[in-house]
């Protein structure tokens, strides 16, 4: 009688505790959205060669902007829509000096004069703003605050917009994963120091855009890679092991992007005016 009670129940039970279980998993992981303000401007932009995404920002009644992680064949895209919208084009950023594609900066500097490159002083680039460690970067009313987080190279940066609550984070936390530590002055245990003190405290309902996705994704949260990232989530010592041990091929464009990107891109600019 009790056998058959115990059958019969168990599978709803287990059924119950599965959906708590989950409902635990989503409680952790899901927060509410904090709307943008009506006067800030956001475009997320993709290039397919490299899975880099660029950021459009803007003060919509000012009508400054910039352009985080620019990738010199959009340049022309990028500057036909900041005319279209009216937009003046500030600063162009970078969140570190790229190893796969060539910034845009360096050209839309041409296209758009009065438009200032920048990347952080510890990336050892030539820019016209080299930023340092908690520095602002101001356009009309909004500014994203510089925090130094070094590790997948040694000058990688993360901008952070306390008011829309939104972080670019470069390659130093992609979605459900990181960028990579072997090169550029890369370190693994430097990396996981910078993700966990300077992301992982921001508020966890802060949304993460990072510079690249090979996965169709376009933005995550602070809440849902502590929970879930699959690298990142573990502690210091299993992630250097994971980082350790990824094996992967040397970069294809690296000898030709770190060079152009070490002059935010001018390289092939002063390339395209010698062949003219
Ligand atoms: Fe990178």
């Amino acid at each position: 009688m009790l056998r058959n009670i115990c059958q019969a129940v168990s599978p709803t039970i287990l059924r119950t505790i599965g959906t708590r279980m989950k409902h635990d998993l989503a409680d952790m992981v899901l927060t509410a959205r904090a709307p943008f303000s009506k006067d800030f401007l956001f475009r997320q932009f993709f290039d397919p060669i490299s899975s880099t995404y660029t950021y459009l920002l803007a003060d919509v009644n000012d009508k400054e902007a910039i352009l985080i992680d620019p990738v010199i064949e959009w340049a022309d895209r990028d500057k036909q829509i900041i005319e279209e919208l009216g937009l003046v084009l500030k600063f162009a950023l970078n969140t570190h000096m790229h190893a796969d594609h060539i910034t845009g900066t360096g050209r839309l500097k041409m296209l758009l004069p009065g438009c200032k490159s920048v990347i952080s002083r510890s990336s050892g680039a030539e820019a016209d703003v080299l930023l340092e460690p908690f520095d602002q970067v101001r356009f009309g009313r909004h500014h994203l605050a510089v925090l130094p987080t070094p590790g997948h190279t040694e000058g990688c940066i993360t901008y952070v917009c306390d008011e829309q609550a939104i972080a670019f984070t470069g390659d130093a936390l992609l979605i459900r994963g990181c960028g990579r530590t072997d090169f550029q002055g890369g370190s693994a245990e430097t990396l996981y120091k910078s993700v966990h003190r300077m992301i992982f405290t921001l508020p966890r309902h802060y949304r993460l855009y990072p510079a690249h996705d090979y996965n169709g994704r376009t933005v995550t949260t602070v809440a849902e890679e502590k929970a879930l990232n699959p690298r990142l989530s573990k502690s210091l010592g299993d992630f250097v092991r994971i980082m350790a041990n990824l094996n992967l091929p040397y970069p294809k464009m690296i000898d030709k992007a770190v060079p152009a990107n070490k002059v935010c891109g001018l390289f092939e600019v002063e390339e395209e005016k010698d062949k003219r």
